[in-house]
């Protein structure tokens, strides 16, 4: 076995660290500075490490709830979910079980510890370390698997060639069991999502925990601040690379003992999760139907990996149904992100878009972004909102798809999202959440047993299945439902389509008319007109007499402003707050604008721009979007001076 050493290296602190909405995003050529990804990987150890220390310290200052965890002492490593056994006391080293003889040195961060099971490194825990494949992750997985291994981790699990899209990693760390019997406590995953890829464009790395989900906002926040004063990292820097495209367990050995990589299949655990949940028999029927035409673009992403697996092999699609299905570090030149505008091959396949195809477009298509958590659905020349999309699943659910047979323990959506899923929730008698842009904030609410199904305007739909976002699990969703609606007609003349679906949808529940038209603006000056124009509308919500004059003296025949505000959430689990999570400008008619910053981007800033307008009268339901959100739209971009402030006269992208 190679044996290693472990080096402490000394570094010096970067300023611009900060997790965004979902990790730290920025250009390849940042994360390649030296030490960059360093810092931020020993700074998430380091705040990781103190997180549980904390855990423990609250719990002894709430002396009720210690005197009674010391006594189920023997059920506290289950709750620390550390894979830790009980250890003895200030600066003993005790051998622990389950850990194959390492042992734990008991020591808090600043001395010794108070008591129980803290401690400063990794010891025992297994990690997992894949991502989208965008260039960059091959050189960042060796360099964290090094220093997992300096930072006493006990084993890292790899997908292989480094790919495992980010719902993979979520079903990874909830599902998978290694050989030696561990489940993995966490995750790196190496991704920038939806941004493009290659050497002059994103990387991006974000900690995901142990029940699957994003790191809440006290670790990335603790991250931050390790990142702003890191002094050295450790490294086991004569650890030879691992081979990641061999499936394979390599052991090495370190001073605290074994340390192994598990390169496995990326694909395996999430088929069966997915096979769990979903009835592919019937998925299958409606494939293999001549009726039913089927094609799938990964845009070139980590989709792709899961896409031949799950609709080929499994699902018996034919092969030519998949686009861009090879996963690329560059996604190809392209830009990652399934919408109307990125995914344009198969937008024109579908019939939709000035450059469409000749043939006969396919009933059903679909798309994901880099790392193949979001989704775009399509009908034969019908595009579906992502707002519909998460009602629709959310209507059909309890019938179509048997993991659902039992009911649903309730729905949530992002502030910014139509309310869509509101009348379904309502009609259902269904608990109904609105919580901020971001997908954590519906882990809490999951954890807790309080929902099933939720969903965002940005092309993401999910399910309690795990913690993240799921493009494949959502393409899965809407294939049940096509597949119940057409059950007793599969073999008949006409198929009950998309379109039909979403519009017998609308005919039940009314329409929410719905665009977003985001403004990317530049750096440092354009970033500075975007914070600028917030501050324009945050101020001018002061005065609703003032706003109304404004909104009138725009369009005539807009509804009056009935409340403006700045969206805040408190978390009913947690009890923590989020303020300063979109602005918005509500109308008597049940209209709104809302107005956010992307939290993102890698670069600048992007104005989000979401209109939409309730429409219940059935004559009124099949109007072209964009016309019947004209009036909405002139108010927005005149209130808000767009043009004056960022000096654009159209969006970068309107969806
Ligand atoms: C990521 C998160 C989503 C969120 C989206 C918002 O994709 O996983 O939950 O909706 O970012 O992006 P934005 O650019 O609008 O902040
Ligand atoms: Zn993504």
């Amino acid at each position: 076995m190679v044996m290693f050493k472990v080096a402490r290296v000394e570094t010096t602190p970067y300023n611009d660290q900060k997790p965004g909405t979902s990790g730290l995003r920025k250009k390849v050529k940042v994360f390649k500075q030296p030490n960059y990804l360093h810092n931020f990987v020993q700074s998430s150890f380091n705040a990781l490490t103190t997180a549980k220390v904390r855990v423990l310290d609250i719990k002894k200052r709430r002396w009720v709830v210690y005197i009674l965890i010391s006594f189920f002492f023997s059920v506290l490593p289950k709750v620390l979910k550390s894979g830790c056994g009980r250890c003895n006391g200030d600066g003993d080293a005790v051998a622990v079980a389950g850990c194959k003889g390492r042992s734990v040195t008991v020591a808090g961060p600043s001395g010794p510890a108070p008591v129980g099971c803290c401690y400063t490194k990794f010891t025992c825990a297994t990690l997992v370390v894949s991502g989208d494949g965008r260039y960059f992750s091959k050189d960042a997985i060796q360099i964290i698997i090094k220093m997992a291994a300096a930072n006493g981790v006990r084993c890292i699990w790899v997908g292989q060639n480094g790919l495992l899209s980010t719902p993979a990693v979520s079903a990874v760390i909830r599902e998978r069991v290694g050989s030696d019997g561990s489940k993995a406590s966490g995750s790196f995953i190496l991704t920038a999502s939806h941004n493009p890829g290659g050497p002059n464009e994103d990387f991006g790395i974000k900690y995901n925990m142990e029940n699957g989900g994003p790191a809440p906002e006290g670790i990335t926040d603790k991250i931050f601040e390790n990142t702003k004063t890191i002094k050295e990292y450790l490294i086991a820097e004569d650890l030879p690379d691992v081979d990641i495209s061999a499936i394979g367990i390599t052991s090495f050995t370190g001073p605290e003992g074994q340390f192994d990589v598990d390169v496995f299949d990326s694909a395996s655990d999430y088929v069966n999760l997915m096979k769990s949940i979903f009835d592919f028999q019937s998925i299958q029927k409606l494939l293999s139907s001549p009726k039913f035409t089927f094609c799938y673009d990964a845009l070139h992403g980590v989709a792709g990996a899961y896409a031949k697996r799950i609709f080929v092999e499994e699902l018996g699609a034919q092969e030519s149904s998949l686009l861009n299905c090879v996963p690329k570090e560059d996604f190809g030149g392209g830009h990652p992100d399934p919408n109307l505008t990125y995914a344009k091959e198969l937008v024109a396949r579908m019939g939709l878009g000035k450059s469409s195809c000749q043939d006969e477009p396919p009933e059903f298509g679909a798309a994901a972004d880099g790392d193949a958590d979001r989704n775009m659905v399509l009908g034969k020349r019908f595009f579906v909102t992502p707002s519909d999309s998460v009602a629709i699943i959310a209507a059909n659910a309890v019938q179509a798809i048997p993991y659902f047979s039992g009911g649903l323990k309730g729905v949530a959506r992002s502030m910014p999202t139509s309310a869509a899923l509101d009348v379904v929730a309502k009609h259902l008698n269904l608990k109904f959440f609105e919580v901020p842009t971001g997908w954590k904030f519906f882990g809490n609410l999951m954890d807790a047993g309080l929902c099933s199904v939720c969903g965002e305007e940005s092309f993401g739909t999910g399910s309690d299945h795990i913690r993240e976002k799921d493009g494949i699990w959502a393409v899965l969703a809407w294939l049940s439902i096509i597949a119940y609606k057409n059950k007793d007609n599969l073999s008949g003349n006409n198929l009950v389509t998309v379109e039909d679906i979403v519009r017998q949808h609308w005919a039940t529940y009314g329409r929410h008319y719905y665009t977003r038209y985001d403004y990317e603006v530049g750096m440092i000056c354009d970033a500075c007109a975007a914070k600028e124009l917030m501050a324009y509308l945050v101020k001018l919500q002061s005065d609703l007499t003032e706003v109304n004059k404004i909104v009138k003296g725009i369009r005539s025949d807009v509804s009056n402003v009935a409340n403006a505000d700045e969206f805040e959430y408190k978390d009913p689990v947690d009890g923590s707050i989020s303020k300063h999570q979109g602005i918005r400008y509500l109308f008597k008619d049940g209209s709104r604008l809302v107005f956010r910053l992307s939290g993102t981007g890698s670069e600048g800033a992007t104005i989000r721009l979401y209109i939409e307008q309730y429409e219940k009268d059935s004559s009124k339901i099949g109007r072209d979007s964009q016309d019947a959100l004209a009036p909405l739209v002139e108010v927005a971009l005149k209130l808000s001076k767009m043009e004056e402030f960022t000096g654009r006269s159209a969006p970068t992208v309107i969806t």
